[in-house]
């Protein structure tokens, strides 16, 4: 699959929190990078986490080069709007005069959506730009907010063009807008966890994705998934293997429920299938005591791959 999802210069991750979204994100910017594209991961006023995740130094807000191919930014309101202050303005003197000084920073509280307005302008222009007749990226990846938050962002050009007047500001809301709802340019993937309210949460989302934002979809990643390790007949030994001395009663104990806990993921991975009309990935649930580089590698080979073996 998702190999047409990295064919965009532009995708969007998002789910709920916790889901592995920043995983996920990671994996697909690997995934990229492996594939020979350059790419870019932004997170959007985040504790960073990608960079770190691929073993790598945080980037803050300068791009920074975390693996070959493979660059991470956090995208911070201060420091995009210095930089939209500068694309603006040309100057720093002026820029220096104009945008740091007391009015701008209450006005940047109090407009809480300029704040959005240029943090998604700052990745926009990456995604776009090019120098020399070269993109500067093949693919820029957004590790979003979680699911209000991202709608928040996603949707701050469209609120503006609905409310701000003729204008500059109206000017990029108006090409921000455009290559967010472009499908050539722009694909969103949801990520969810195979538990009933993270579905739930995804099939809301994906709602609001089609339907107020307009954003076109590419893929449900379904994070996390129990390997069913057992097969049906062999689930009521199990259960009569339960009353055993140990060690073999708490292993089959053990076992059963690892069986119960793989069919109930197996229903909520059928019931966002049923709900959500878009490609699906299993990716795996991975036992690991830590969580870094290696882990985001094989989620990365897992995507590559279709998702995990036993579920396509
Ligand atoms: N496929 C997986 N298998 C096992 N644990 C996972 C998996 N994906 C994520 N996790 C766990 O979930 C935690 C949160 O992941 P993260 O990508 O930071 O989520 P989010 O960005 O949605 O908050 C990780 O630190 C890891 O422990
Ligand atoms: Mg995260």
């Amino acid at each position: 699959m998702p190999l047409p999802l990295l064919d965009h210069r532009l995708l969007i991750v998002t789910g709920k929190g916790g889901v592995g979204k920043s995983s996920v994100a990671a994996a697909l910017a690997l995934l990229a990078a492996r594939g020979g594209k350059r790419a870019l991961v932004c997170e959007v006023n985040a504790l960073e986490r990608v960079a770190p995740l691929l073993g790598a130094p945080r980037a803050g807000d300068e791009i920074r080069q975390a693996l070959p191919s493979l660059y991470t930014v956090n995208v911070r309101p201060a420091a995009a709007m210095r930089e939209y202050g500068l694309m603006v303005l040309k100057y720093q003197t002026i820029y220096e005069a104009v945008f740091e000084n007391r009015v701008v920073r209450h006005f940047l509280k109090v407009v809480p959506s300029l704040a959005e307005l240029v943090m998604l302008g700052k990745i926009l222009h990456e995604a776009r730009v090019e120098e020399g007749g070269r993109r500067r990226w093949d693919l820029v990846v957004v590790d979003a907010p979680s699911t209000g938050h991202a709608v928040q962002l996603l949707r701050t050009p469209a609120a503006l063009l609905e409310t701000v007047p003729p204008g500059p500001l109206r000017r990029d809301a108006r090409w921000m807008q455009a290559l967010l709802v472009d499908p050539a340019f722009t694909s969103l993937a949801l990520v969810t966890l195979p538990e009933e309210l993270p579905v739930n949460e995804a099939i809301e989302l994906d709602e609001q994705v089609r339907g107020l934002l307009g954003i076109p979809r590419g893929a449900l990643l379904v994070n996390s998934v129990p390997e069913p390790r057992f097969a049906d007949r062999e689930r009521a030994p199990l259960r009569e293997l339960a009353g055993e001395p140990s060690p073999l009663g708490p292993a089959a104990r053990a076992a059963a429920l690892l069986a119960l806990r793989a069919e109930q993921a197996g229903r909520q991975v059928a019931r966002a299938r049923a709900a959500i009309d878009l490609p699906v990935t299993v990716l795996p649930m991975l036992a690991s005591g830590t969580w870094g580089r290696e882990e985001v590698e094989r989620l990365a080979t897992s995507v590559g791959e279709g998702g995990a073996s036993w579920a396509r």
